[in-house]
């Protein structure tokens, strides 16, 4: 074994080893025993091939095979305590993160508590020698399947359109070759600048992938719009998205699903419509759980109050036989799931002006009609019958039974029975309870969130579509 002499290293080195291990309280000595024992581990876990130019980039040698690894880009926003939750959901989902605080970004969160919940060190300074030494700014940008950066601030986004390369984190995007996915977060006048929206625009055309951002309040009170940062969850879900390759990471890879989602509005005159309580997250959440789980997705939408799922394509209607008419144009597919609630009825008689109320004079009657019955309508197809047709059952009394002729009389396969009445909570809250009801009984699932819901059911999905 040679032995290695420090004396004989040159100034530079020399210095940059103190420095490195002062921060890790160590003598030089163990510094350069910590560093080779490193070196060594890694080169064991690489194969020659990955050294050699135009070869993969490198992995990290600690990480388990297959696992892949994300380098999450944390702007200085308030959305920036969102990051932190964002780091435990992509853990959860066995994705090894890295993290780069931009400067701002520490004024929000802590290297510590990044640090603390990825597991791995933090990142923050392109000229620290100890973080260059040690990983390094285009090694950073190469050892990652992904860059995330979340939030993306206003000035982050202008920096990657321009090319700027002026701190660590603008480095790392403008060195990486992975592909890059934002959650722009601000303020929604931020948002609208003209001057964002040309950033945006450029981005977009650079190949950079978006995740929001959504509409609805603001962190600074009485603020309402469009640039709130996309959930976590829904960051995981475009993490998962962009990541997946592969059967086992992407149980719906290559299959077609459809799902319709949301209320309809049956118009009564050109202001007033009849409408019912559903908020559409249900069929959202499972409209992003089946396109993380790599389907190609086609999200037929009543009108909602909910952001555009991440990788699906979306088609917007109002009433109900525009929902028809758009899941039948999507046809072919191999799933079809429908957790609209769809109106029953529509007016027939309905203004082609807003009718007036006029002193005196009797209310108006509506005169109702049956709308086509989308679940049984393709349930019954003769062609382009979707291999698996799933509807919802929403009921407020005899769930199970009611769920078990609605399985017969509209012809699908597995009909979702949820309890709907108020005490429930289901309309608009965000848990579920579920009992799935099939030709072979009932399975009843435990209470859980809309979005754990989505995810039991793709899994069923997959472990059925196996074996047809
Ligand atoms: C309290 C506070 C909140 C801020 N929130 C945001 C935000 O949500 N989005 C944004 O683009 N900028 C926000 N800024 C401005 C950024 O912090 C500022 O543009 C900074 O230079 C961004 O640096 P970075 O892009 O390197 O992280 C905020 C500033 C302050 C003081």
């Amino acid at each position: 074994m040679a032995s290695l002499t420090v004396r004989q290293l040159d100034e530079a080195l020399k210095k940059q080893l103190r420095l490195r291990a002062a921060r890790n309280g160590r003598s030089v000595e163990d510094e350069v025993r910590t560093i080779l024992r490193g070196a060594a581990a890694e080169g064991d876990a690489q194969p020659a091939a990955a050294s050699k130019p135009g070869a993969p980039s490198p992995r990290r040698a600690t990480l388990a095979a297959g696992t892949k690894r994300v380098l999450l880009i944390v702007g200085g926003g308030i959305a920036a305590y969102k990051s932190l939750d964002l780091i435990r959901r992509l853990k959860e989902r066995g994705i090894a993160v890295r993290c780069i605080l931009t400067k701002a970004a520490e004024h929000f969160v802590t290297p510590l508590s990044a640090g603390a919940i990825a597991g791995e060190r933090v990142f923050t300074d392109l000229f620290n020698p100890a973080g260059e030494f040690d990983v390094g700014h285009i090694r950073m940008a190469r050892e990652t399947d992904l860059v995330v950066v979340a939030p993306a601030t206003a000035d982050l986004m202008a920096k990657l359109a321009g090319g700027l390369a002026s701190d660590l984190a603008t480095a790392v995007l403008l060195a990486t070759d992975a592909k890059i996915l934002l959650a722009p977060a601000m303020n929604p006048r931020m948002w609208a600048n003209k001057a964002t929206q040309r950033n945006l625009a450029q981005v977009i055309a650079d190949g950079v992938a978006l995740v929001g951002p959504n509409s609805g309040e603001m962190a600074e009170a009485g603020e309402r719009g469009t640039g709130r940062m996309a959930e976590p969850l829904e960051i995981a879900a475009a993490v998962e998205k962009l990541l997946g390759a592969g059967k086992a990471a992407q149980p719906l890879h290559g299959k077609r699903v459809l799902i319709t989602s949301g209320p309809t509005h049956e118009p009564i005159d050109p202001v007033r419509y009849i409408a019912n309580r559903s908020s559409g997250k249900q069929g959202h959440a499972i409209a992003a759980a089946a396109a993380a789980a790599g389907a190609d997705v086609t999200l037929i939408s009543g009108p909602v109050n909910l952001p555009d799922p991440f990788g699906v394509t979306i088609v917007k209607v109002e009433t109900a036989r525009e929902m028809l008419q758009a899941a039948e144009c999507v046809l072919p597919v191999d799933v079809a799931i429908f957790a609209a609630a769809v109106a029953d009825w529509r007016v027939t008689n309905a203004g082609a002006q807003k009718i007036k109320k006029k002193l005196g004079q009797a209310t108006p009657g509506l005169s109702l009609t049956e709308n086509p019955d989308i679940l049984a309508s393709i349930a019954k197809r003769k062609s382009q019958r979707p291999k698996l047709v799933i509807g919802f059952a929403a009921e407020t009394e005899n769930v199970a039974a009611n769920a078990k002729s609605k399985l017969v009389t509209k012809g699908c396969d597995w009909i979702l029975a949820n309890d709907v009445s108020a005490a429930s909570g289901v309309m608009g809250g965000d848990r579920n309870t579920i009992q799935l009801v099939t030709a072979k009984g009932i399975e009843p699932w435990p209470p859980q969130t809309k979005d754990d819901v989505a995810a039991m059911l793709v899994a069923h999905i997959a472990a059925e579509l196996e074996k047809k």
